[in-house]
Formats: C-alpha cells, sequence, structure tokens
C-alpha cells in the first residue's frame, strides 16, 4: 500500500468521505481562514501599490499582517484533512501541485519584501508613493493568491 493510499484508508479520511456535512464544515473552516488571509493580504497589497497613501504603512503593517499568520491556524489543518480525504487522487493531481508551488512562491515573495524592502519603510511611511520593489512584491503577492483561489476552487469537490 503507498503512503497516500494508507492515508486515504484512515479512519478519519473515510469518515469525512463518508460525510457531507463533516467534509462541509472542514471546507468552511478553510474558506473562513481563506477570507482572513487574503482579505489582510490584499487591504495591505493595496496600500503598498500606492493607495491610501495617508495610512502610515508600518502601523497598517502591525494591525494586518498578524492576522495574515493567524490565519494559517485554520487553513493548513482543515486543508490538510480535506487532502487527506482525497489523498491518493490529490497526490498525483498536477493541480494540487501547482497550488502547494505557489503557496511556496507566495512564502518566498513575502520572505524577501520583509527582508529587503519592508526595512527601508521608515522612509515611505506616510504620504509618500512606494518604492517601485513595494510595488513589485504587492503585484506579486495579488496575483499569487488569486492563483491559488482560481487552484482551491477548480480542486474543489461540487
Ligand atoms: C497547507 C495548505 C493547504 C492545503 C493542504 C490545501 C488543501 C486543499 C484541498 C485538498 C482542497 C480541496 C477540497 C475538496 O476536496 O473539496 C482545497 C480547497 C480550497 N483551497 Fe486550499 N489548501 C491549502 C491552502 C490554501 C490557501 C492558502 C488558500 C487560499 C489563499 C486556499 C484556497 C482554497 C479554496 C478557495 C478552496 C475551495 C474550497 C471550496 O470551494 O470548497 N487553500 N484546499
Amino acid at each position: 500500500m503507498t503512503p497516500a493510499a494508507a492515508l486515504a484508508a484512515s479512519p478519519l479520511a473515510v469518515a469525512l468521505r463518508g460525510s457531507s456535512a463533516l467534509h462541509a464544515a472542514v471546507a468552511s473552516v478553510h474558506l473562513i481562514g481563506v477570507a482572513l488571509l487574503v482579505g489582510s493580504i490584499a487591504v495591505f497589497d493595496l496600500r503598498l501599490l500606492g493607495l491610501s497613501r495617508s495610512l502610515p504603512v508600518r502601523r497598517l503593517a502591525a494591525h494586518l499582517l498578524p492576522w495574515s499568520a493567524a490565519s494559517f491556524l485554520l487553513i493548513v489543518p482543515s486543508g490538510l484533512l480535506m487532502f487527506l480525504a482525497r489523498a491518493e487522487e490529490l497526490i498525483g493531481s498536477p493541480l494540487f501541485a501547482l497550488k502547494m508551488m505557489l503557496l511556496l512562491a507566495a512564502g518566498t515573495n513575502a520572505a524577501l519584501f520583509h527582508a529587503a524592502v519592508f526595512r527601508g519603510a521608515a522612509a515611505w511611511d506616510v504620504d509618500a508613493p512606494p518604492p517601485w520593489q513595494a510595488r513589485v512584491c504587492a503585484a506579486v503577492s495579488l496575483a499569487i493568491w488569486v492563483s491559488v483561489i482560481v487552484c482551491g476552487r477548480t480542486l474543489a469537490k461540487a
């Protein structure tokens, strides 16, 4: 038995496949997390693109980004549970692989932004145009998160 087949045969996976109510509850937790993550990140990205420049970028980051980080507490366990339920099918799915690679790309983009661009944010904190590097990171971030949502929705059953 392959590891994916063993996961898909586990009692939890069998329970998730057997109960549409349980699956809907787990998918709802996933989507609440997605709303929190993409909502908070998109508002921050719009600020990095140059909108609402009267809002101090560092204070906005301090308010929004902890919510983005906390959203993973909802997204990751629920995502793993839904993966478990369909592990045999999804382990070989190019779309699922693409979604995971996009998540890696989003993490890399965010890490680069914080390590290289956000350090200098004092110079453009308020009422100043963000540097082009911040705008590029924000545009890439928005494009990746939209793509992750499209992949997730395409993978979803029903
Ligand atoms: C560890 C990370 C993640 C894993 C393992 C994961 C796994 C999954 C799986 C397996 C599904 C298909 C559900 C089904 O069978 O019905 C799904 C759906 C979905 N995922 Fe994720 N996901 C993760 C992170 C994310 C993130 C970060 C986002 C968006 C920012 C996202 C957005 C979605 C959306 C929109 C759906 C469709 C849900 C629905 O319409 O019911 N996922 N995810």
